[in-house]
């Protein structure tokens, strides 16, 4: 058993992790990319998040999933690869997998070992199924395996990940996997809707305190990975509704005025500053839509179960000409 202090440094530490903590400290307000939470510890975190009481999105687009696959089968069809963006849940992707018994099964996830101890659990859950997990970063083009090159494809992006993203960076995602998975493919897609703001913001600060551990395990990360001396103990987690923005921002507080290192250089923050660290945008119905249209898939059906959450079905239509 290889313990993590084993390890040796040089393989330990991400060049691109380093560029984006010391680049997102050097910015007057501290930014650090939401990607970098999914480290081993931070992946089975937010594994927890998902269970939590006031975390409501995981069950009701789970429940909805339950109940769309008749609808789902015969708007799909056979054969497909099914394409997910992000490997995580050990629930909703049995229940697709389940349903659209698709030729191919490909998890896309930027942890490796989260990835891989997925897609085992899944190949044998479906022994008969070829899973092929491809390991990178979704927000950069992404080769699928060369079995799946003539099947139609299903992407499947649940958990609102969409919403992670800024509107900008949504539009080129979803432009990106209508080039991936080709003109004709479909994708299943879980959009979080815009609410009452008591519900959203209990949604990522839970009463037991498992947001709050997931956000704070960013700079036990940067401890680790970047000989930092962040005191963890100075940053209170915060979660607050940016209505302009329409999104539920986290925050890494400084309750007190604080002086650190990480790889040697030095960050000093004021008592209340805050390192931003999560965006988690929420969509009315019509700006889902929206959203969908702008990377170019044309939804086709939408299932919205309590109104707390949606699953939309969209196509990547061939590209009309405009009247
Ligand atoms: N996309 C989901 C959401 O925004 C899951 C998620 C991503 C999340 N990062 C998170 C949930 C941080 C809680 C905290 O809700």
């Amino acid at each position: 058993m290889l313990r993590s202090d084993d390890v040796p440094m040089a393989t330990r530490t991400d060049p691109a992790f380093r560029a984006d903590v010391l680049a997102g400290l050097s910015l007057s307000q501290k930014a650090i990319p939401a990607r970098w939470f999914y480290d081993r510890k931070g992946s089975e975190l937010f594994e927890d998040i998902t269970r939590l009481p006031e975390y409501y999105p995981t069950r009701a687009e789970t429940a909805i999933l339950r109940t769309i696959c008749p609808e789902l089968v015969g708007a799909v069809g056979d054969g497909v690869a099914v394409v997910e963006f992000g490997s995580g849940s050990s629930v909703k992707t049995p229940i697709v997998l389940n349903c659209i018994e698709p030729a191919a099964y490909v998890p896309i996830d930027i942890s490796g070992e989260f990835l891989r101890a997925s897609a085992a659990t899944l190949s044998s859950q479906f022994p008969g199924l070829p899973v092929l997990p491809v390991e990178a970063d979704f927000m950069h083009p992404v080769p699928l395996p060369p079995q799946v090159a003539d099947m139609p494809k299903l992407g499947f992006f649940p958990g609102s990940t969409i919403g992670n993203m800024e509107p900008l960076a949504a539009g080129t995602l979803l432009r990106a996997m209508r080039d991936w998975l080709g003109e004709g493919a479909m994708l299943l897609i879980g959009i979080d809707r815009v609410k009452d703001e008591a519900t959203l913001v209990a949604a990522y600060d839970d009463a037991a305190g498992v947001t709050a551990a997931f956000n704070l395990n960013l700079l036990d990360r940067i401890n680790r990975e970047l000989s930092g001396t962040v005191p963890a103990d100075a940053f209170a987690h915060e979660a607050r509704w940016n209505d302009d923005a329409a999104r539920i921002e986290m925050h890494l507080r400084a309750t007190r005025d604080v002086e650190f290192t990480v790889d040697g250089r030095s960050f000093a923050m004021r008592e209340g500053e805050t390192i931003h660290t999560e965006n988690s945008h929420k969509y009315g119905d019509r700006d889902a839509r929206l959203l969908l249209r702008c990377g170019g898939w044309t939804p086709v059906q939408q299932w919205c179960g309590d109104g707390t959450f949606c699953v939309i079905l969209a196509e990547a239509r061939p590209v009309p000409i405009a009247p």
